[in-house]
């Protein structure tokens, strides 16, 4: 009796230090998780919740801001990116009582025992304008930014970050990288955006895809990109930008120091970047099988995850936060077969491929 109960408080004790260790030692892990839900035979929320445990993982980012899972989330030690639909950014952004409802339903019912961390307003707004909401959408989105920001502020919270994922069909121009630059039609919005995040020391959230580059490279040109290079490998290959004589060793730093000249370019040099979806899919179209992905995403984890901080060559030794497309396939996705083969957990929880989601940890 007495041995069990020493050897139950030897064990606290050295579990109380082992978490000491931990939090002092080492800075958290930036590696998040994209949790997308679009297929019909995903593992529930609870059994998810469980894997993203397992695995460690401290971030996880949703298309939404489900209850369920939300709920499932509380008292675990996960960070959480929530997301405000597209079509509630109209509503918001002219009414500060659907601000408020908003924030009390989503936000203040769960906040603080669910770790949410982030809140992206909207996804993609400026890509594909097509429609006059589209458009109207597109101006709401700071206005709907400031209304949910107001209501968070108000009620005392301040370790919560409000952004808007936008795709990289926002640029002009990539490349060089120093030559990166906005398209011109949505500049007008581009500014009061950059304006509020520099001044709210918030993140410029972007989706970036080096496997949409790289493979639409090859279509046009055999030649174009080096697949080494898009997929991060450590080579020799480089590329020095005859404007800024920075040398690129990779295609993600080019395309995000690409969207840092751009920002630059409107005036705004300091505003930081988190990347909100990049990934490598495993199947499907040219260059997407298990190798690519896992070169892919075990780089960039090695990359993003590294102390002290890699950075890009724009911005050396500057934190990225950065989310992982996609934690499953999702099968009722439309367009090329590589759109349902983004996922790295099969349905059944095991692994598609090997993935050092902790590494550099
Ligand atoms: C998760 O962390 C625990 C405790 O640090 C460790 O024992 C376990 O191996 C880790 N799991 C993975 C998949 O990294
Ligand atoms: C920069 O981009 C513009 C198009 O926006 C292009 O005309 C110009 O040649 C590019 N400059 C360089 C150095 O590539
Ligand atoms: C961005 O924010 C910084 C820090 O608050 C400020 O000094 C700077 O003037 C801002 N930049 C612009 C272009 O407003
Ligand atoms: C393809 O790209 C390479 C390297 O950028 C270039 O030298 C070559 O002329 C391009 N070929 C075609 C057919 O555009
Ligand atoms: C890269 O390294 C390999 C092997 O070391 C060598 O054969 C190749 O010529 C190098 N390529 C460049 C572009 O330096
Ligand atoms: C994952 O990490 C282990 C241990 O550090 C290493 O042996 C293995 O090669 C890594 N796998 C990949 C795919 O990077």
């Amino acid at each position: 009796m007495e041995d069990q109960k020493f050897t139950k408080m030897a064990l606290l004790f050295l579990s109380f230090f082992y978490v000491i260790a931990i939090s002092r030692g080492v800075v958290p892990n930036r590696i998040g998780i994209n949790y997308g839900q679009l297929g019909d035979n995903l593992p529930s929320p609870a059994r998810s919740i469980k894997l993203l445990q397992n695995m460690n993982i401290s971030r996880v980012k949703l298309y939404d801001a489900d209850h369920e899972i939300l709920n499932l989330l509380s008292g675990t030690d996960i960070d959480v990116a929530i997301t405000v639909a597209n079509d509630e950014i109209s509503g918001i952004a002219t009414n500060q009582r659907l601000a408020d409802q908003w924030v009390y339903e989503h936000i203040l019912v769960h906040y603080p025992i669910t770790r949410i961390r982030f809140v992206l307003v909207g996804h993609e707004v400026f890509s594909s304008i097509s429609t006059p909401e589209d458009m109207q959408i597109a101006r709401d989105l700071v206005p709907a930014i400031k209304r949910i920001k107001n209501t968070i502020k108000q009620q005392g919270i301040r370790n919560i970050k409000i952004g808007t994922p936008l795709a990289m069909d926002m640029m002009q121009t990539t490349f060089p990288p120093s030559n990166g630059s906005f398209k011109p039609e949505i500049r007008e919005l581009m500014v009061p955006l950059l304006k509020y995040i520099n001044g709210s020391r918030s993140f410029f959230f972007v989706d970036i895809y080096p496997y949409i580059s790289w493979s639409d490279s090859q279509v046009w040109n055999q030649t174009a990109i080096n697949l080494d290079f898009a997929l991060l490998r450590s080579g020799n290959e480089t590329y020095t930008d005859p404007q800024s004589g920075l040398v690129y060793t990779n295609l993600l730093d080019q395309m995000l120091d690409s969207v840092v000249y751009a920002m630059s370019k409107l005036g705004y040099n300091e505003v930081m970047l988190a990347i909100a979806e990049t990934g490598w899919p495993h199947e499907g179209e040219l260059g997407a099988n298990r190798e690519n992905a896992a070169e892919y995403n075990n780089n960039l984890i090695r990359k993003m995850s590294a102390v002290p901080s890699v950075g890009t060559p724009a911005r050396p030794g500057v934190v990225i936060p950065t989310f992982i497309f996609s934690l499953y396939d999702e099968n009722q996705k439309y367009g090329p077969t590589t759109e349902r083969h983004w996922g790295f957990l099969n349905p059944d929880g095991s692994l598609v491929y090997e993935l050092n989601i902790t590494s550099g940890v």
